[in-house]
């Protein structure tokens, strides 16, 4: 029986709330887990634009992620979605990818048909020091690497991103990239939060409360905030890339694109160091 933390069933919330765009791994969950699914499915609200702002997230880290390339990918907060090994399998490279236990635990079986001997899982907490040296021991001298995060950032406050961040400035140097969408704004969380779509009190708390004290207050209070670490910093407004995601996405009204991309940036960080 697998007990996971407050924190890791986060992951089960974005592969529920994934499930139409990602049916094959909602439906391995709901096979292997039905226990855990269900106790997190029967607790949100399955809104369409709160579906499509993660459908968005990932199709623009995507093409983030495509334009720099890299040898190794790391995701770092992996939990239950498939974009890096997805991202690796098209560049051809290898991924490394991280969370706490309870969740890997589910990942080995949940992900074992897409398994392959380029994709190593590690179980560990980002802010631990350890965790670190392992990462570093599985990437190979001189390789390229392209760290990926969605989805983590916003459960630490500013001194634990800055440890998170100084660590990836240390893994991406030799002209590697760290790209990310969590840009948390507070005016994102105030919204956020007058509109609790999870009765599942204890998982609201971790989501919103969590991030509550962790936020920036503007776009450019957080590209200062990692300008001020050594990266080179470019943030991609989703509203920028319109004309991108209507064409990814042609089922979908403008309306609900706009909406759904209204707290989505991208950002890009370069260690040119
Ligand atoms: C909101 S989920 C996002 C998961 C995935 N990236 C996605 O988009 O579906 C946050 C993830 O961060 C992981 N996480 C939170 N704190 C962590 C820590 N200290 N070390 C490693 N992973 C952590 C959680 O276990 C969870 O899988």
């Amino acid at each position: 029986m697998i007990k996971l933390s407050a924190v890791e069933k986060t992951a089960l919330l974005t592969a529920c709330k994934r499930r139409e765009i990602d049916p094959t791994t909602y439906s391995r969950l709901s096979q292997l887990f039905p226990d855990l699914i269900v106790e997190v499915d029967d607790h949100i609200e399955h809104d369409d634009i709160y579906s499509l702002e993660l459908q968005i997230r990932q199709i623009l880290i995507e093409e983030a992620v495509l334009k720099v390339g890299g040898d190794v990918i790391v995701e770092l907060g992996c939990g239950l979605s498939s974009l890096g090994r997805d991202v690796g399998n098209t560049l051809d490279a290898d991924v490394l990818e991280v969370d706490l236990p309870g969740i890997m635990e589910i990942r080995e079986r949940a992900f074992s048909h897409t398994h392959s001997d380029k994709i190593k899982l590690l179980s560990g907490d980002v802010l631990n020091g350890q965790l670190w040296k392992s990462v570093r021991e599985a990437v190979p001298k001189g390789a390229r690497v392209c760290v990926v995060c969605e989805g983590l950032l916003r459960y630490f406050p500013m001194n634990e991103k800055r440890f998170i961040a100084e660590k990836v400035f240390d893994l991406t140097l030799a002209d590697g990239f760290w790209i990310s969408c969590d840009v948390t704004l507070t005016e994102m969380l105030k919204v956020e939060s007058s509109n609790p779509d999870i009765r599942d009190r204890e998982l609201a708390s971790t989501v919103l409360a969590g991030a509550s004290n962790n936020s920036f207050a503007s776009k450019a209070d957080c590209i200062s905030f990692f300008a001020g670490l050594g990266f080179s910093v470019d943030l991609l407004s989703a509203v920028d890339a319109l004309p991108s995601l209507l064409k990814h996405l042609p089922r979908c009204s403008y309306e609900d694109i706009l909406e759904a991309s209204r707290f989505v940036n991208i950002l890009t960080m370069t260690n040119s160091q």
